[in-house]
């Protein structure tokens, strides 16, 4: 369901001769769980064992919220949110026709954007997803207290609890804590599966769930990657080997991925934060940019065809099949001169754009292109995906000889808030 292609990349014989050694030793950590952060490592089979009880319950109690609601506030940050957000967009779009529609709230301290939610829901039935593994995050914890107390107000404890779902931690954290004392239904993030690492758990498939989205397809297309992916000679580890390359060997700083959909756009944002919190430490790490043309090609798309040289390469995702194509409507009087594109949809445009942008950049600006050809964009699609892109990441991590799972930059902003804040015990 995804093909890379190099002949873009400037570097196809580095990547043929790269040490074979080096791969299977770091495929044998990877799959013996014998490197750094290895605690973390159960997303490598979660597609196949999940806890199959509690994707039924999740399903029940979803499909009852899909009756009653219009809106699921999706309250998270970071892993708590990013991959139910790139999934949600990318399978269903900017503009679903679905009913019910996902907000996001406790992504951010803006008290604006929190007050327009609160406003924009005034009239709309309602349901929280209260998402934190560690149930202890500033954001979603003062976000949900304002959810909290408007759907209380509004409908009552009795309906509130029936509405109020929390995802974190099977026992630790204050989340649990006030979710079983409120009596609000829980479901579990495995102590073994990091935040960036848990879109296929409780924290990216109950929302999706709620979305109406088929959380079965995904499941089946991450099962489909987790079994491509099992042997050595696999093209996800080819392409955390080119990154490598670029990195290390050839002193590349910067990726950027590229999309030519807007729906993909928090598919970008969800791989910045899989690569960058994974691997952004002890001084090492491609910094992951991201763009989406040929929207960007009149913002950035300047810089990176005649800015600063050899600081990044472009990793290009070519949708081969778009959700739904379209028409360019011929007119008599051709007044625009547009008529000549009438014999082509609009996605046949957007594949010419991809063509040319590929040569612009690579040809002519000595850009590097991976372009990354992915089937379409559904359930089945981000499964497989995002399954690719956890199991790319591990092995470049590894690579690089950071440990990918773990972020303690992260934690010294999240540790100077509680102190400034005058949080107990800080
Ligand atoms: O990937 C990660 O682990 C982080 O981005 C976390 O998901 C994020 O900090 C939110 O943490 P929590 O789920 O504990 O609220």
């Amino acid at each position: 369901m995804i093909s890379i292609n190099f002949s873009n990349s400037k570097i196809e014989n580095d990547i043929k001769n790269f040490s074979k050694e080096k791969m299977k030793e770091i495929h044998d950590v990877i799959e013996n769980k014998t490197g750094l952060g290895n605690e973390f490592l159960g997303w490598l089979t979660w597609p196949e064992d999940f806890n199959k009880d509690e994707y039924q319950k999740m399903k029940e109690v979803a499909n009852k919220l899909r009756q009653e609601i219009d809106v699921l506030l999706v309250v998270g940050i970071g892993g708590s949110y990013l991959g139910a957000r790139a999934a949600d967009e990318m399978i269903r779009g900017l503009y679903p026709n679905d009913k019910v529609e996902l907000i996001y709230i406790g992504n951010t301290i803006s008290s604006t954007y929190t007050k327009q939610v609160l406003d924009y829901i005034a009239d709309k039935e309602f349901a929280i997803a209260n998402i934190s593994k560690s149930g202890t995050t500033t954001e979603p914890g003062i976000a949900f207290r304002v959810f909290e107390k408007h759907l209380i107000d509004k409908k009552g404890k009795e309906v509130a609890k029936n509405r109020i779902v929390a995802v974190t931690d099977k026992a630790r954290g204050a989340l649990k804590q006030l979710a079983d004392a409120e009596g609000y239904q829980t479901f579990t993030i495995p102590d073994d599966i990091g935040g960036r690492f848990s879109v296929f758990t409780p924290v990216g498939i109950f929302p999706l769930l709620v979305a109406g989205i088929d959380t079965d397809a995904m499941f089946r297309g991450a099962q489909k990657a987790l079994n491509d992916l099992k042997s050595l000679d696999n093209q996800a580890y080819q392409y955390a080997v080119a990154r490598y390359i670029f990195h290390e060997q050839k002193g590349y700083k910067a990726e950027t991925l590229v999309s030519y959909e807007l729906q993909m756009q928090m598919f970008t944002e969800w791989w910045k934060q899989l690569f960058g919190e994974s691997e952004g430490k002890d001084g090492k790490g491609l910094f992951p940019t991201s763009v989406v043309f040929s929207t960007d090609l009149h913002s950035l798309g300047q810089f990176i065809q005649e800015g600063t040289k050899n600081v990044l390469f472009e990793t290009v995702i070519d949708v081969k099949n778009p959700t739904v194509d379209l028409n360019i409507p011929s007119t008599e009087e051709d007044l625009d001169g547009l008529n000549y594109l009438t014999t082509k949809t609009f996605h046949e445009i957007n594949a010419t754009a991809l063509v040319g942008v590929i040569d612009a950049h690579s040809n002519t600006g000595n850009v590097p292109n991976i372009i990354l050809e992915f089937d379409k964009m559904d359930a089945e699609m981000f499964g497989y995906a995002g399954y690719w892109f956890m199991k790319a990441c591990a092995f470049s991590g590894y690579l690089l000889g950071v440990n990918p799972f773990n972020q303690p930059g992260v934690e010294v902003y999240k540790e100077n808030m509680f102190k400034l804040l005058k949080k107990p015990g800080y």
